[in-house]
């Protein structure tokens, strides 16, 4: 089928909520997907941060071969081998206590929420003052089902769905005043994300984190991370908020942690880890979903830890993500260049005009990159790029914001 046909189909059946490419995309390999004409593009977004290991990894796709022999589904009226193995994986990692599996990073933001909401009317509270209070930060993006949104501050995604769920509201970005001030005794929980991704790949700075740790824990509230797109390896950390805490030291971390993304390798997967001090509060019955924890996603999951282990991917995102920020830092001194930030494979050049054209004028030279917030040129490539493709990119890009 040609790019015209397919575009034809989905521009009279398919529900118009994406702005797509004229790209017809068909197959991948390592950094690189290729379309239908054979021209090849490096994609520096990954799949907007799912395709960590790349495209195509020989032993992803051996592992997932072996296991569509097997029940594709499972339901959670039964066990199957690999959740419980997936949820000790990640306690170990994060340094939390249990998990609970959904299918995207939306749910797993819902779920975050429920259970805060199930905590904060049981944990020592009588249900006359029970807490139900949700803060999350300005600039924030948790997703787009109705609790997920009420925690999301841009007004373009909020607004056509109003009235959103009650209780929400929003705190200055990196702000402890604004925080103190907010954070009163009916919050039960403060959700931040450790770097924000869509709001522009602004990290939240150690002084906030600790301040909303503290605080959160003398007031009686809770920590939820949204580490739906930081998590996971990305920065460098098996979670971002590592990079201020030891995972040993455990009244420091939060008491949530949303996770999804690459997760699954592709199959949809999200996860909330939580601390026992919540897990307890969640009786059977009250929260779950019908695909969430399948046999084939927490299968390809497995694989996905085990392949970062085995080939050191922290330590090559550590090493590769410092090399890609010295790069761009070199552009920092371009006059439409405000701001080069990031941390690990997750970076972004922030600039002082709109990044839209950038975007399609890389598209056009075979680099896949996109432009959040209006100006920011946000990079989230796969964990395997080498030195030489961002060089490549690099030299690409430079022309263009010269052009400017
Ligand atoms: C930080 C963050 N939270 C939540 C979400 C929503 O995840 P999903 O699109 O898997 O539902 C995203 C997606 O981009 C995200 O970046």
């Amino acid at each position: 089928m040609q790019l015209t046909h397919v575009k034809e189909l989905e521009s009279k059946f398919v529900l118009g909520t994406y702005a797509r490419y004229d790209v017809l995309i068909e197959r991948g390999s390592g950094a690189v997907l290729i379309d239908r004409s054979g021209k090849r593009y490096l994609d520096l977004l990954a799949g907007i941060g799912v395709n960590a290991l790349g495209y195509n990894h020989p032993q992803v796709k051996q592992v997932l071969r072996k296991q569509i022999k097997r029940p594709l589904h499972i339901s959670n009226l039964f066990y199957h081998e690999y959740q419980g193995r997936l949820a000790e994986k990640l306690c170990t990692l994060s340094g939390l206590d249990r998990a609970f599996f959904c299918n995207s990073g939306t749910e797993a933001i819902e779920a975050s929420l429920k259970f805060s909401r199930a905590w904060g009317g049981r944990a020592g509270n009588t249900a006359a003052n029970r807490k139900f209070r949700i803060l999350a930060l300005e600039n924030s993006f948790h997703g787009r089902t109705f609790g997920a949104l009420s925690a999301t501050s841009t007004p373009k995604y909020r607004e056509p769905f109003e009235p959103l769920v009650p209780g929400f509201e929003f705190v200055k970005f990196n702000d402890i005043g604004d925080l103190k001030e907010k954070l009163t005794d009916d919050v039960c929980a403060v959700l931040i994300e450790t770097v924000q991704g869509e709001g522009g790949v602004r990290p939240i700075s150690e002084e906030f984190y600790r301040a909303a740790r503290t605080l959160t824990s003398e007031r009686g509230a809770l920590l939820i991370a949204d580490e739906i797109q930081c998590g996971l390896g990305r920065t460098g950390e098996w979670f971002a908020f590592h990079q201020f805490i030891n995972k040993s030291e455990k009244e420091l971390l939060p008491d949530l942690v949303a996770s999804a993304k690459p997760l699954g390798l592709g199959i949809p997967l999200g996860a909330v880890l939580l601390k026992e001090s919540v897990a307890s509060n969640i009786n059977a019955g009250e929260h779950g979903t019908t695909f969430g924890g399948g046999p084939l996603a927490c299968r390809a999951s497995l694989e996905y830890f085990k392949i970062i282990d085995e080939d050191d991917l922290l330590d090559y995102v550590r090493k590769t993500g410092a090399y890609f920020k010295s790069r761009l830092d070199e552009l920092a001194n371009l006059s439409v260049v405000k701001e080069v930030r990031g941390r690990g494979l997750m970076l972004a050049v922030d600039l002082k005009v709109p990044g839209k054209e950038v975007v399609k004028q890389l598209l056009e030279k075979g680099f896949i990159i996109n432009c959040t917030h209006e100006t920011v040129l946000r990079f989230l490539p796969p964990f395997v790029i080498t030195e030489k493709q961002i060089d490549k990119f690099v030299k690409a890009l430079r022309p263009i914001l010269e052009k400017l």
